[in-house]
């Protein structure tokens, strides 16, 4: 169903993992989708043909979210390319070091902010005047449940994610006059490179040692995250902003992610 026909979606960090399904979901909906990336061109460029085979619309655009003149120069190709944007997916992200509040360094501190928030905040800057003038417009930030759970070294990924939920709550009242919902969806452990990273470093274990153990006898999948997006920016979900949604099974890994 072509739900999302006519808009067009940015989704940042679409080159593989949650990113990936979240842009593969919002295509099959309808939306022409930015495939956004920072390094990995090559699997950005997979995303797109996937799309493309299946009947969509999809451009890749390499842009670091941390760097403003790249994310500016960005949205003025996706215009130029496939229209004005009325959703935006802020997902890119990476994960802390591991280490203790103490023991991280401010660099560190201030380079997950930048990624987290500062990074979504600079891509808005140029792309919100689309979404006020598109009537409905759509901002969905991907943070995560360790904001409720702040495990042991993950501070600066933590509190970026925390910042960067205080964004869309506050952009919701801002915007809601401009027709704009802003909502957070915040996965536990997705079966990811990342998640697999953290499972590792964790609990030296595998995705796969976890699913038992997991809600539903499964890690969460980026199927299960995009599921979630797609509902916010439909038409069934004109009435919700300024809200979190935890795609985390009710919770268990916390203490792992
Ligand atoms: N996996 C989990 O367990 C989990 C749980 C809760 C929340 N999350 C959140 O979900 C989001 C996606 O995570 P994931 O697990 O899919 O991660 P992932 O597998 O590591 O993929 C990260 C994606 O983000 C891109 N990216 C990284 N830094 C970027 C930057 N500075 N600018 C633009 N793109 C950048 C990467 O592009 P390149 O490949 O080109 O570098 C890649 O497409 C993140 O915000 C993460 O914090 C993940």
């Amino acid at each position: 169903m072509s739900t999302l026909a006519g808009r067009v979606a940015i989704v940042t960090g679409a080159s593989r993992g949650v990113g990936r399904g979240i842009a593969l979901r919002l295509a099959a909906d309808g939306a022409a989708v930015a495939v956004n990336y920072r390094r990995d061109g090559a699997a950005a460029g997979e995303v797109v043909k996937e799309i493309t085979a299946g009947g969509g619309v999809a451009v890749g655009y390499r842009a670091a979210i941390d760097d403003e003149a790249a994310t500016t120069a960005m949205v003025h190709a996706v215009r130029r390319d496939l229209g004005p944007v009325s959703i935006v997916v802020s997902n890119a992200g990476t994960a802390s070091r591991g280490l203790d509040v103490v023991g991280t360094s401010r660099e560190e501190y201030l380079s997950l902010l930048s990624v987290h928030a500062l990074g979504p905040i600079g891509l808005l800057r140029e792309a919100l005047p689309d979404l006020r003038a598109a009537g409905r417009g759509d901002v969905v930030m991907i943070s995560s449940n360790t904001v409720a759970s702040a495990p042991a070294q993950a501070a600066p990924y933590t509190m970026a994610k925390a910042a960067m939920e205080i964004v869309v709550r506050t952009l919701a009242r801002e915007e809601r006059q401009h027709g704009i919902r802003a909502n957070i969806v915040a996965p536990g452990l997705v079966a990811t490179d990342m998640g697999s990273r953290l499972v590792r470093a964790s609990a030296g274990a595998t995705l796969g040692d976890l699913a038992e153990s997991s809600p539903f006898g499964r890690v969460c999948t980026p199927e299960d995250v995009a599921g979630a997006v797609a509902w916010l920016v439909s038409a069934d979900a004109g009435y919700v902003t300024g809200q979190k949604i935890l795609v985390d099974g009710g919770g268990r890994d916390a203490a792992i992610f």
